[in-house]
């Protein structure tokens, strides 16, 4: 199995870092400094969930899968259908029916079946992993026996921010839905200060729905332990719909993440989060998704009280008018 995963990872060379640049105009608008802005908004489908759709369906195809299966609510199944597309394999994406739309038309283009079910994400997780067995199907989705892929997925983030800057900066902020974005990256900063590559690990600001996410809320009150929240409590939007959830899946890494790094986890509203798209759209002309640009509201609220000299990396994971 090692040297199947050596394998999968190595001919997995990705095919171009995503574009990291100084924000200077946003800077100046929010009155921060040393603002950098790592745009996951250009891989092909347009979010970070990309950096991980490509290794799953390698990992499935080196294992002599013929079908691979996703629950989403749109972003992570557009990507692995996409995937799944290129290497000529069947991908089966099911999506609650509160979210159909909103990537559907490209999820069937790419010759995707489509399961839609009235049910909450967190439970179509656990549909999709019972069917997936019971069919043979290479699981994707979080919690699968194959999620283990995402932490080295997302750990490649680090290195090319480091690659970039050319050393580590002080703080990172971003959004988390389940929680693995954040603990992929954090991990590979880990591991680059354990390999003496870097001096320091940088500080990571999580940002989330203040309409439900089980990170935001344990940080928030002070919970080592992450919390699952009531169901009928959260409230899904448009906007909030990648961060939202009562259960996140790998919180406990982004949470571990967040305290050992000393940082911080902030719940944003939908409106600031739109606002904080616009900024970005005016001011460095890139076209975000708001739960995206949730990092940046929530690295400016906590930075503007603070004097700190080193950069902030803001991931922002998806581009707009997906
Ligand atoms: C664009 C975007 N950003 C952030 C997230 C949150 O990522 P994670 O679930 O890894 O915390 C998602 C999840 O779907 C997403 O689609």
């Amino acid at each position: 199995m090692k040297k199947l995963i050596e394998q999968v990872l190595d001919e997995d060379k990705p095919p171009g870092m995503t574009p990291l640049f100084r924000a200077v105009n946003t800077e100046c608008a929010l009155k921060l400094k040393n603002v950098f802005f790592k745009y996951e908004g250009a891989g092909p489908t347009g979010t970070q969930k990309d950096r991980i759709s490509r290794l799953h369906i390698n990992l499935a195809k080196s294992l002599g899968y013929d079908t691979v299966s996703v629950a989403t609510c749109g972003n992570y199944g557009a990507s692995v259908s996409y995937f799944a597309y290129l290497n000529r394999i069947k991908s089966v994406v099911a999506i609650p029916s509160f979210y159909a739309g909103s990537r559907n038309s490209e999820i069937y283009e790419n010759g995707s079946d489509i399961i839609v079910k009235n049910m909450k994400y967190e439970d179509l997780v656990e549909y999709i992993k019972a069917k997936s067995a019971s069919e043979n199907w290479y699981n994707c989705s979080p919690s699968s026996e194959n999620s283990w892929i995402d932490i080295l997925g997302y750990r490649q983030i680090a290195y090319e921010i480091v690659q970039q800057i050319g050393h580590a900066p002080g703080y990172v902020a971003v959004p988390v839905g389940n929680g693995t974005t954040l603990a992929g990256i954090y991990s590979g900063f880990r591991k680059l200060f354990l390999s003496g590559e870097i001096d320091h690990v940088p500080r990571f600001i999580g940002s989330s729905t203040n309409l439900g996410n089980p990170i935001v809320y344990s940080w928030k009150h002070g919970y080592r332990q992450i919390q699952t929240l009531d169901a009928a409590r959260i409230i899904e939007t448009e906007t909030n719909e990648p961060l939202v959830s009562f259960k996140a899946f790998d919180g406990q890494k982004a949470l571990n993440a967040i305290y050992q790094s000393k940082g911080a986890a902030i719940a944003v509203e939908d409106s600031e989060m739109i606002r904080y798209s616009r900024i970005i759209e005016h001011t460095q002309g890139i076209n975000v998704l708001p739960a995206s640009a949730s990092a940046l509201a929530a690295a400016h609220r906590y930075l503007r009280s603070r004097t700190y000299g080193r950069e902030v990396v803001v991931v922002l994971t998806g581009r707009g008018h997906n």
